[in-house]
């Protein structure tokens, strides 16, 4: 398992039903069967090849009934409601695609690879509550950066537009990944800044670049 993998695993709680959407090796799953985490868990995976990865690493659990393997777009196979769902590892636009064809799941896992911002508004705007959400890493030369936004169809939630913009754990200073993450994006911009611009580029950089350095400022201030 990747640290990515245990990152997400380490969120995941204890389901009736739980289903791993777009599970491809299906290394969450056996996570969750194997420290009986849930009763009965869903593979589904749009690809009938990713899922054979996670039938043939799940094989027992598939043969007793606890896993049951789907080819599907989404939730679309699942046959019952399902009290925890993860998606990850697929864009986040994707994410709201598959989420838009349901009722929202109880609890859920999201993990996306790009538009976080996306992903937490139109969670909102369905009424659903954020309960985790943070910047985690992977790799130690070349670090990669992960979003994790966890939370249950509860309601009753309300984001600031910068909690948006950069997840709501990371601007209360509880993610160390996301402070490594702003500092890298502070020095690549300063490094662009030093190319020959126009007006226009410079201003939104710079500006950016105030942006990333108030925010900075106002986590380490909390620490
Ligand atoms: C990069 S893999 C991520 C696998 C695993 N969830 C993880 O986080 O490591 C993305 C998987 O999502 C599947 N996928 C993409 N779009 C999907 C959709 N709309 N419904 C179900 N699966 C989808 C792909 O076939 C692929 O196996």
């Amino acid at each position: 398992m990747t640290g990515r993998i245990e990152q997400i695993c380490a969120v995941l709680s204890r389901a009736h039903v739980f289903a791993d959407i777009g599970c491809d090796h299906g290394y969450c799953t056996r996570y969750m069967l194997e420290n009986a985490l849930c009763d009965r868990a869903y593979i589904s995976d749009i690809s009938a090849l990713s899922l054979e990865k996670a039938k043939t690493l799940l094989h027992r659990e598939v043969a007793a009934g606890t896993c049951i393997p789907v080819v599907a777009d989404g939730l679309d196979g699942i046959p019952e409601p399902c009290d925890l769902v993860l998606i990850a590892g697929m864009g986040g636009e994707e994410i709201i695609k598959i989420l838009s064809r349901k009722p929202l799941p109880k609890r859920y896992v999201l993990q996306p690879m790009k538009n976080s911002d996306k992903v937490r508004r139109y969670l909102l705007q369905r009424g659903a509550r954020i309960e985790r959400d943070f910047t985690f890493s992977e790799g130690i030369s070349n670090k990669k950066f992960y979003d994790l936004i966890a939370g249950c169809a509860c309601g009753g939630d309300t984001y600031t537009e910068r909690e948006i913009l950069y997840g709501r754990d990371n601007l209360r200073g509880q993610s160390e990944a996301f402070l490594e993450k702003l500092t890298e994006e502070r020095q690549k911009l300063a490094e662009r800044l030093t190319n020959k611009l126009g007006a226009e580029s410079r201003k939104r950089l710079s500006q950016k670049l105030m942006e990333l350095e108030e925010i900075t400022r106002e986590i380490v201030g909390t620490l």
